[in-house]
């Protein structure tokens, strides 16, 4: 059996910057049925975003001035960055890029609009393919979209084939800008739905109150008191209650959303504010997490926050709360690492959506595949090039 290696890129809601990862799968080519499934972690890079190119990012989430142009450009830059980001990666794994069967992109979410069947990700797969000269896949939202789903969230099948247990009902909760969990029976099929805001709103509230953009531990958020009245104010949103296939991002959960709730609780702190969100966050989750889960895994940013985990901890007793490490993955690379198996079953042409989850009409495979061409000697592209 040879291992296949692929990169994966992903840059979500939060819009701290780019998680690239390479990975060792079975090779999808030669796997013969029954093979069991690995996937082995051979290098990672974080590229962050610039400050203007979050700024960006943020205005484009609205309608604005010359946004087709404005989004074209901006295209451009997350195209060279994802290239960085996966050379980067290929050099601390001691790798090639060329050694890569294929690179799976997933883009930057600007909008998601499910109920209109459309979901907008900025990205220039060409452009990739131009910088690393392998396979690109992309766009891995649209066929989902297009076969009635709600094109998210596309990581429980990864999360499926590598976290499943045969004995322990287990849940994995990613806490990106947004929150979604999949939820693992043990001999039962996967399902999944996006939570709601994750880091997206605790980040907000920093940026406008602190400096930094996030609040590292959630040190902040602890120095505070979370109001109840608040909370349940929050909790009242309806997206909360729905029942799945449910997606969102930033389109519901922004500044606005917020600043309409707190126009009733002007006489409270911004800390208490920070403190209310941390549990808006752990609650909503603990919500979500059905009473039958014995042990619940957590990735995605949100891992890294003392705060919230303590926080999940608690809301979730007697239940075990941990970071996916103990599983052998580290927190801050599973969604990356989904992409590139997402990649790779894109060139088996094997499904990558769960119907179960989505709500599409069936399998599908996703993405497009942008042809790698032979490796020119040229130099990288600079930003800006080519325009
Ligand atoms: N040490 C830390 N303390 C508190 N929060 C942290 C820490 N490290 C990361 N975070 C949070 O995690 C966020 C980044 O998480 P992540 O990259 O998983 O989200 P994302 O980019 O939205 O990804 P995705 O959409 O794939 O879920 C940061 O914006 C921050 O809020
Ligand atoms: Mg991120």
């Amino acid at each position: 059996m040879t291992d296949a290696l692929y990169a994966g890129i992903m840059s979500g809601t939060s819009l701290d910057g780019v998680d690239a990862v390479i990975a060792a799968f079975p090779d999808a080519f030669s796997e013969k049925t029954g093979t069991s499934f690995y996937c082995k972690l051979r290098g990672s890079a974080f590229v962050p975003f610039p400050a203007a190119l979050r700024e960006e990012l943020l205005a484009l989430q609205e309608s604005g001035a010359d946004e087709l142009a404005r989004s074209a450009r901006v295209a451009n830059t997350l195209a060279d960055l994802y290239a960085q980001a996966t050379q980067e990666a290929a050099r601390q794994a001691g790798l090639a890029v060329a050694q890569l069967r294929a690179v799976g992109v997933h883009g930057q979410t600007v909008r998601h609009c499910p109920a209109e069947a459309w979901s907008c990700q900025l990205n220039h797969p060409a452009r990739v393919a131009e910088h690393l000269g392998i396979d690109v896949v992309a766009d891995f939202r649209s066929r989902d979209l297009a076969a009635g789903g709600q094109g998210a969230p596309l990581v429980p099948a990864f999360h499926a084939a590598m976290f499943g247990s045969a004995s322990k009902h287990r849940v994995i909760v990613n806490i990106g800008g947004i929150a979604n969990l999949t939820d693992l029976p043990p001999q039962n099929r996967a399902s999944g739905f996006d939570i709601g805001p994750g880091n997206v709103l605790l980040d907000a509230w920093t940026m406008k109150h602190q400096k930094g953009t996030f609040d590292r531990d959630g040190a902040w958020a602890a120095s505070g008191k979370a109001s109840s009245a608040l909370l349940a104010a929050l909790l009242s949103e309806p997206f909360f209650s729905k029942p799945p296939p449910k997606s969102t991002g930033r389109d519901l959960f922004h500044s606005a959303w917020l600043a309409a709730h707190l126009a009733s609780f002007s006489s409270l702190s911004p800390a208490d504010v920070q403190a209310t969100l941390l549990q808006l966050t752990a609650t909503s989750i603990a919500n979500a997490i059905s009473k039958e889960a014995e042990e619940i895994y957590i990735c995605g940013g949100g891992a890294y926050n003392a705060a919230l985990m303590s926080a999940l901890s608690i809301s979730l007793v007697p239940r075990t709360v941990q970071a996916t490490d103990v599983l052998g993955i580290s927190a801050q690379h599973v969604e990356a690492l989904a992409f590139a198996w997402l990649a790779r079953e894109t060139l088996a042409r094997r499904p990558g959506n769960l119907p179960a989850v989505t709500g599409a009409k069936g399998a599908r495979v996703l993405g497009a595949v942008y042809p790698g061409c032979a490796l020119s000697t040229a130099p990288l592209l600079q930003a800006g090039e080519g325009r």
